[in-house]
């Protein structure tokens, strides 16, 4: 095997999860992709290299069962019957139908529904100290996807308990603890979905619950693209607005009057999701190295997003940056389905929290919830006024 460019970036150690940003600046001044012995995959470091990876239909996200089989079918049933675990055409076939109804919802008609939610949250919260993730940052994006879908109010700490179970399993190595409360997550989350989408099938409403049972996606796939909306429709939400807050409060600066090109930065300075993996199908050369047959190549979407190659000091958070090229929504045919909502909240969250608390600061220090690939805060204490 020809030498290649080596890695020894250690994903889960404390200093990277705490900062990675330095460590991918040393990375991408050697190499734009590197071989990654601790994980066996290449790394992708440059803006270049993981657009490069992620427009390849070549490198696909081809989906494998977790092993053992029987224990881990409820989690393998929800990601084998997505769109995101699978390439074309099984992927255009699940994303279709799915994005068919989630047009159908106008996101722009939910904008002062999102408003209303923010204005709500805002007026229960002690102004003089609060933690803005349990208050704001979690329920806002959780209860609008829920009543989106058609979930009720009601289940809403339980869709994050379980999106939260679930999503630990996309970390490095996880401990069996992990998977056993990732499994229990699956069974409750996809029973609870089971059961509302019988009832819809029985008596339609006005949800995408409804709209899901009525298209051409098997039982199982409208339960997997459900589940698949609930997890995605908050879970990176929470962090983006989370990392992206505690960035500008942490340097005096607040929204832009086009708030639009702030939410940009936001999504941009601090990427709330780290890592994502492809297979490559057949060799494909990419960054300077040949990814063969059967190999793995992991996209770095932080690292590609303070690339100075395409960034203008790409340490510095300015909150009207324009034009702003980041991967956080990712690119090409996984491109983020929810996009245009994620903007929208985000849009929303941030307009209204400034508007009503001008003087917002950190009043204690922000705690990080400790996992490299979701990057993002547990808990902001914030507050406002004297
Ligand atoms: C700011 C928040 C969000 C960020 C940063 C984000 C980021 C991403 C990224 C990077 C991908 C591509 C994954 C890959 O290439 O392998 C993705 C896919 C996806 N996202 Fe988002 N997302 C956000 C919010 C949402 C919301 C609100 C929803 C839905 C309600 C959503 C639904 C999806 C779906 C369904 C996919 C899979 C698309 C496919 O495979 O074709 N996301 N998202």
């Amino acid at each position: 095997m020809p030498s290649v460019p080596t890695t020894s970036i250690d994903l889960t150690s404390a200093d990277v999860v705490a900062d990675p940003y330095p460590h991918f600046a040393e990375e991408r001044d050697r190499h734009e992709v590197a071989w990654h012995e601790a994980s066996g995959m290449y790394l992708a470091f440059s803006h270049a290299a993981v657009s490069a990876v992620q427009r390849d239909r070549r490198l696909g996200r081809l989906w494998k069962d977790k092993e053992p089989l029987s224990y881990l079918e409820p989690f393998n049933l929800l990601h084998r019957n997505q769109m995101m675990e699978n390439e074309p055409p099984e992927h255009t076939r699940l994303r279709r139908p799915v994005a068919r109804v989630f047009a159908r919802g106008h996101i722009e008609r939910l904008r002062p529904r999102v408003r209303e939610l923010a204005r709500d949250l805002l007026s229960e919260v002690d102004r003089a100290g609060f933690d803005i993730i349990e208050h704001y940052a979690e329920p806002l994006p959780v209860l609008v996807i829920a009543e989106l879908l058609g979930v009720p109010s009601s289940h809403a700490a339980d869709l994050r308990d379980w999106s939260q179970a679930i999503v630990k399993m996309y970390e490095p190595a996880p401990t069996s603890e992990r998977v056993d409360a990732a499994v229990k997550a699956s069974i409750e989350f996809a029973g609870l979905v089971r059961e509302i989408a019988d009832e819809r099938r029985r008596t339609p409403a006005e949800d995408l619950i409804t709209d899901l049972v009525g298209t051409e996606l098997s039982e199982d796939e409208v339960v997997a693209a459900a589940v698949l909306l609930l997890n995605a429709g908050h879970e990176a939400s929470v962090n983006v607005f989370g990392n992206g807050l505690v960035a500008m409060l942490e340097r005096d600066i607040t929204p832009a009057d086009d708030v639009a090109l702030t939410v940009e930065e936001m999504l941009r300075f601090d990427s709330a999701l780290q890592l994502f993996e492809r297979t490559a199908t057949e060799p494909v050369e990419v960054g300077g190295v040949t990814v063969e047959e059967g190999q793995k190549i992991a996209v770095l979407l932080g690292s590609a997003n303070r690339d100075p190659a395409v960034f203008d000091a790409p340490d510095t958070f300015r909150n009207d940056r324009d034009p702003n090229p980041h991967v956080a929504f990712g690119v090409g045919v996984h491109f983020c389905l929810g996009a245009p909502l994620a903007r929208m909240e985000l849009f929303e969250s941030v307009t209204e929290l400034f508007a009503q608390m001008p003087e917002l600061r950190l009043t204690g220090e922000p705690d990080s919830r400790g996992t490299f690939v979701l990057r993002g805060r547990s808990h902001v204490p914030v507050g406002s006024g004297a």
